[in-house]
């Protein structure tokens, strides 16, 4: 479990440059849950992320990620092996070009032996379906959706409890992005991997088991894809969209008809309507 405690991190603390980033969070992520964290540019969920594995330190409160304190330094190694951050850039984050040696990176530099760090690479690899790209050798040969599963596969050979996503599936087009959020869904699933996803894509929040708003460095809202969309209004005056089906229902309930709460998707909009036709008649 992770737990977050008046967490405040300013950066350039006590410079004229001082900018507040996160002002006082406390939240609580369980183990095997997937977690979305929405919120408009510049509300602090970048920084959350680095925070949540000790790329950055709390300026004041804590974070435990399995009790271990990010601030203790002699569990930064630890902590960043148990707590996985995926960035944005697939070209960003490839250590090296041959895709073997590239999820390979972090065992060898922990001097994991050589005949297990080739057994953990053809999992992780096949975990994140690119079993059969390794044959290509070159990383750079992979579309921006493989390159991504690649820095996923680099974490799972770690053996990790948490993966970080920030915004890693918004420089993807669309096959890309279905490729990873497929590929952390079944991590997810089948590993039991927490999976905490930063995201733009309201579609990409639906579908996670809890979501927390972030606004100015603080939550300001968080529970299921259907409690949060369904605070229409609130969400809009954070800046931020709701799926189209949850904003069609809200309409609809606004002109009189009764559907339930939690329509997220177009098919529990069809199955709502198909629901009203059956008892009117
Ligand atoms: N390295 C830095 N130095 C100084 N200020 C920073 C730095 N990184 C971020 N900030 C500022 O901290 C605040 C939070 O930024 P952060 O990047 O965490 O937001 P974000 O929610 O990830 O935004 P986005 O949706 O644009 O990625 C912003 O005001 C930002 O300008
Ligand atoms: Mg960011």
């Amino acid at each position: 479990m992770i737990e977050i405690k008046n967490l405040e991190f300013q950066y350039n603390k006590g410079t004229t440059a001082e900018i507040n980033a996160i002002s006082g969070i406390a939240a609580v992520i369980h183990k095997g849950e997937f977690v979305a964290v929405l919120g408009h540019n510049g509300c602090g969920k970048s920084t959350l992320a680095k925070l949540l594995n000790a790329l950055l330190l709390p300026c004041e409160g804590e974070i435990f990620v399995d009790e271990m304190n990010t601030q203790d330094h002699e569990k930064v190694w630890d902590i960043r092996k148990k707590c996985g951050l995926v960035f944005q850039n697939p070209d960003n984050q490839l250590v090296a070009t041959v895709i073997e040696e590239d999820t390979a990176f972090g065992p060898e530099n922990l001097g994991v032996e050589p005949a297990e760090i080739r057994k953990r690479v053809d999992s992780a690899l096949d975990a994140v379906g690119l079993g059969k790209e390794r044959a290509k050798k070159s990383a750079n040969l992979l579309s921006g959706g493989q390159k991504q599963r690649l820095a996923i596969a680099g974490i799972i050979v770690m053996h990790p409890e948490y993966i970080v996503l920030d915004e890693a599936t918004s420089m993807l087009d669309p096959h890309g992005r279905k490729e990873v959020l497929d590929t952390v869904h079944r991590l997810n699933k089948e590993e039991g991997i927490t999976i905490i996803h930063i995201t733009h894509s309201m579609e990409e929040a639906a579908e996670a088991d809890r979501i927390i708003v972030m606004e100015k460095g603080k939550i300001v809202m968080q529970g299921t894809p259907g409690e949060v969309f369904s605070e229409v209004e609130e969400i809009k005056k954070l800046r931020l969209d709701v799926p189209p089906m949850a904003e069609l229902a809200h309409i609809l309930r606004k002109k009189g008809l009764n559907l339930p709460e939690g329509i997220l998707r177009m098919d529990q909009m069809v199955e709502a309507l198909e629901r009203m036709k059956t008892k009117r008649n």
